[in-house]
């Protein structure tokens, strides 16, 4: 699992190939992990004690260097490499290109060392514990064995050549609830400290002085029989079932730590995970959970024939990649795991949401009837197609009267697939002509307040016919979002 897992962040995270798998023994970065995390949590900082403890000291700094040459490594090799070095899709790229848009201030490379090495170590250790718990969970637990195997058997399919596809990992779900109870009875990072401000009082009865830290026990936590009942110690996938996750205290499941120093991988694996158990179109989610936990008063467009305001029992293909906006809502039957992203719940109110090119004989029952109830502000897609530019000014109006900030998210499959093929969905054509759509966005990105685009449901192996049609659909949008004022003035 170390293997597996050392081997994902690697190259992943940094472009980095450790290829365990042609090794017999682990690779030496985990040696020196371990011994320098072994060596951190004997040493108490105590007078003369780095004298007494030479061979100790001696080793901590031969596994110290060793971390920092390997990663310095990656970095010289990525900036020495043809390619532009924050070219590639990952988090060095990031760190190496990135500006902090306040300061104006990169990270240099002794802090990207530092960076790296970080997450690789928080970013295999921890996922490789929980995917040895839930193998020891899976062989002890025949009856939930047999279930997983059905699923895997059922989606999969019985040829264990083919690659599984995006669609089908998403559709384990089962699969999910047995990684999230191994995590409950054993979190891999099972003890993480906080301390106060200041003098406080928690709930009315803990009296809390700064700067004493207490210390959260996952494990404790995770068993307390108050919440998860006389089965608590009790390994059972059932205690992540959508009804069962609702009905709990959001408080209840820490295992990524706790407020703001909580696991920064969290956010990536949530993404990864929403990507993973949603499909792209729910990347709008985080996107907005990401403004909203920046302080910003967000308005949002969201440019899309269809609502996306199905819950998952409102529908019989229960896929949650259309549900976006609902979860964003908190719709009552939304699942828990997508509602609760963010810093609050819901993330969105309705008046915060105009639904721009909405068609409404697209829409199910149960959406007509969460637009009513929640009076949510409708643009049909009629409107649009007759004059794309001042429906989108009439949007941005909208948006821009009350809030800081406008997000768009902005739907391919609203683009008539037989105009231009590049959506996903194929089979949805009632959409906008290709360049109504392409004028009300770019006037919506000329916003002063425009602060993120998503796009999603974009399949340019569909525009194979039509190669230039990606071509021009990406210079559109590089152009609007390169002349959009709160963009280019930062
Ligand atoms: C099952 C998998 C994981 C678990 C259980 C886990 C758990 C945690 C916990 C509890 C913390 C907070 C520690 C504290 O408050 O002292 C944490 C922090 C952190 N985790 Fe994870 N983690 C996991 C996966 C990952 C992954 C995949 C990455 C990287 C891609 C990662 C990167 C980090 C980093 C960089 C921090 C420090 C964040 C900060 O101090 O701001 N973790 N993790």
């Amino acid at each position: 699992m170390t293997s597996l897992t050392l081997d994902t962040i690697g190259l992943c995270g940094f472009g980095y190939r450790f290829n365990s798998f042609y090794r017999d023994t682990n690779h030496p970065f985990v040696a020196a992990m371990i011994g320098a995390l072994g060596a951190s949590m004997e040493t108490r900082g105590l007078p003369l004690e780095s004298l007494i403890k030479k061979d100790r000291e001696r080793h901590l700094r031969a596994d110290i260097l060793y971390m920092n040459e390997m990663v310095d490594r990656i970095i010289q090799e990525r900036r020495a490499g043809d390619d532009d070095p924050a070219g590639k899709p990952d988090l060095l790229s990031c760190m190496l290109s990135g500006v902090d848009r306040k300061s104006g201030e990169r990270l240099d490379d002794l802090n990207i060392r530092y960076q790296v090495i970080t997450f690789l170590i928080a970013g295999h250790e921890t996922t490789s514990g929980l995917l040895s718990f839930a193998t020891y969970f899976l062989l002890q637990n025949p009856a939930v064995l047999a279930r997983a195997y059905e699923e895997v058997d059922r989606v999969l399919g019985g040829d264990p050549s083919m690659a599984p596809t995006y669609a089908q990992v998403n559709q384990l779900t089962y699969i999910g609830q047995v990684l999230k109870e191994s995590l409950r009875l054993w979190p891999t990072a099972p003890v993480f400290a906080l301390s106060a401000y200041k003098d406080t009082t928690i709930g009315g009865m803990y009296k809390m002085k700064k700067p004493y830290q207490i210390v959260v026990l996952a494990p404790m936590l995770h068993r307390d029989p108050a919440i998860w009942g006389e089965r608590a110690d009790v390994f059972d996938p059932d205690h992540f079932t959508r009804e069962a996750e609702s009905r709990r205290p959001a408080n209840a499941y820490k295992p990524f730590g706790n407020g703001q120093r909580a696991c920064i991988g969290r956010q990536f694996a949530l993404q990864e995970a929403t990507l993973v158990l949603g499909g792209d179109c729910t990347i709008g989610i985080g996107t907005v959970a990401g403004h909203l936990a920046a302080g910003e008063q967000v308005g949002l467009v969201y440019f899309d024939t269809h609502a996306d305001l199905n819950v998952p029992s409102s529908v019989r293909e229960g896929a949650l990649d259309w549900m976006g906006l609902a979860h964003m809502l908190g719709e009552e039957g939304a699942a828990p795991e997508l509602v609760n992203i963010g810093m609050r719940t819901p993330l969105l109110q309705a008046d915060q949401v105009i639904l721009f090119a909405w068609g409404s004989e697209q829409a199910t029952p149960f959406e007509r009837a969460v637009i009513d109830r929640r009076d949510i502000s409708v643009i049909p897609v009629v409107e649009v197609a007759s004059g794309p530019d001042q429906a989108a000014r009439r949007a941005r109006e909208l948006i821009e009267d009350r809030f800081d900030r406008l997000l768009v998210h902005f739907d391919v499959d609203v683009i008539d697939f037989t105009d231009v093929p590049l959506s996903e969905n194929t089979g949805r054509n009632e959409g906008l002509a290709y360049h109504h759509a392409m004028s009300a966005l770019q006037t919506l990105l000329a916003s002063p307040r425009l602060a993120g685009l998503t796009i999603t449901e974009l399949n340019p192996d569909h525009a194979e016919q039509d190669a230039h049609s990606i071509e021009r659909f990406a210079a559109a949008i590089g152009s609007g979002l390169a002349s959009a004022p709160a963009i280019k003035h930062g």
